[in-house]
């Protein structure tokens, strides 16, 4: 069942530094828990920025998680809450994974992300496997230290991603290199990625040569997060625009301008 959008004060239940500058947080959310691949809008009830800040939903057992990096003002302000703090939750936003999921795939399906990528894909691993869906999770990160300390906050939806990274850290089952150099496009029937934009465009354009669908989670600055203010406008093949918030965050890698 999809969830509706709710926009309540939630407390924050549970903070867990990874290093890095990443931070697990878990909210309280007493709604049906979103899908994987969809956001909320975040915004800490006291705070100095104006907007909430998009963030992917990730795997929770009782709540809703994030797992989040310091980039500025506003996901440093995020990063330094304390369990008990109250912040404006809103959500779920956007379409989620499991739409675009091909029918009576004969082929399994790849799950591959870059960096903190990790967390959605990880909620939809979960989901794959409770739907018994045959799957195989990449997950590539410049540091395997900080994969691995990723994966294991995650707990159970990260399970069986393998790591690659870029100093060949992580597990000891862990490759070096960059993730997109593992992904053999034609053995999948579709491949799902979440990561830098640099990765996407890899992956898309090893799909397109394999005749592999390919859906990809972008990220745009937002302010309403809803629809309503064109503020996250991404460009499209077609030469047009799409509101990240409301069409995506997931598109068909096919109808994505990705700069040259
Ligand atoms: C659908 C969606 C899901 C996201 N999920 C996560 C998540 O799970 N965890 C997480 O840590 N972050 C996530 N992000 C990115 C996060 O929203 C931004 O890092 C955050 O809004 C930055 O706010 P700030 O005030 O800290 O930084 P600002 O002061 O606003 O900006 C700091 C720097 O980050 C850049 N930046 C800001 N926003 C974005 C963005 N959306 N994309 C690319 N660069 C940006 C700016 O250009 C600037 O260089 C997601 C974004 C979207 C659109
Ligand atoms: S953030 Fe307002 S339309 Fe997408």
């Amino acid at each position: 069942m999809k969830a509706e959008r709710q926009s309540i004060l939630c407390r924050l239940n549970a903070r867990r530094e990874l290093g890095g500058g990443t931070v697990l947080l878990n909210f309280e959310w007493p709604f049906t828990p979103p899908r994987a691949g969809q956001f909320f809008m975040v915004k800490p009830a006291r705070t100095s920025v104006f907007l909430a800040r998009p963030l992917s939903a990730a795997v929770s057992r009782d709540g809703v998680g994030f797992l989040l990096a310091v980039r500025g003002r506003g996901t440093a302000e995020l990063a330094a809450m304390s369990a008990g703090d109250e912040t404006l939750l809103t959500g779920p936003l956007g379409n989620d994974w499991a739409a675009f999921l091909p029918q009576d795939a004969a082929k399994p399906v790849m799950l591959i992300s870059g960096g903190l990528g990790i967390a959605p894909l990880a909620a939809f691993s979960a989901e794959l496997r409770s739907a018994s869906v045959n799957f195989v999770f990449l997950s590539g990160f410049r540091r395997g230290a900080d994969g691995e300390a990723m994966l294991s906050a995650l707990g159970s939806g990260a399970d069986g991603a393998l790591i690659v990274s870029e100093d060949g850290g992580g597990r000891p089952n862990a490759k070096r290199g960059l993730v997109t150099g593992f992904l053999d496009a034609q053995n999948y029937s579709a491949v799902f990625a979440c990561g830098p934009e640099a990765m996407l465009k890899s992956a898309a354009l090893l799909c397109r040569e394999a005749g592999t669908p390919c859906f990809v989670s972008l990220e745009a600055r937002m302010a309403c997060g809803t629809g309503a203010c064109l503020g996250c406008a991404v460009p499209a093949r077609d030469g047009g625009y799409r509101r990240c918030c409301s069409d995506g965050p997931i598109f068909d890698a096919e109808d994505v301008f990705f700069e040259p």
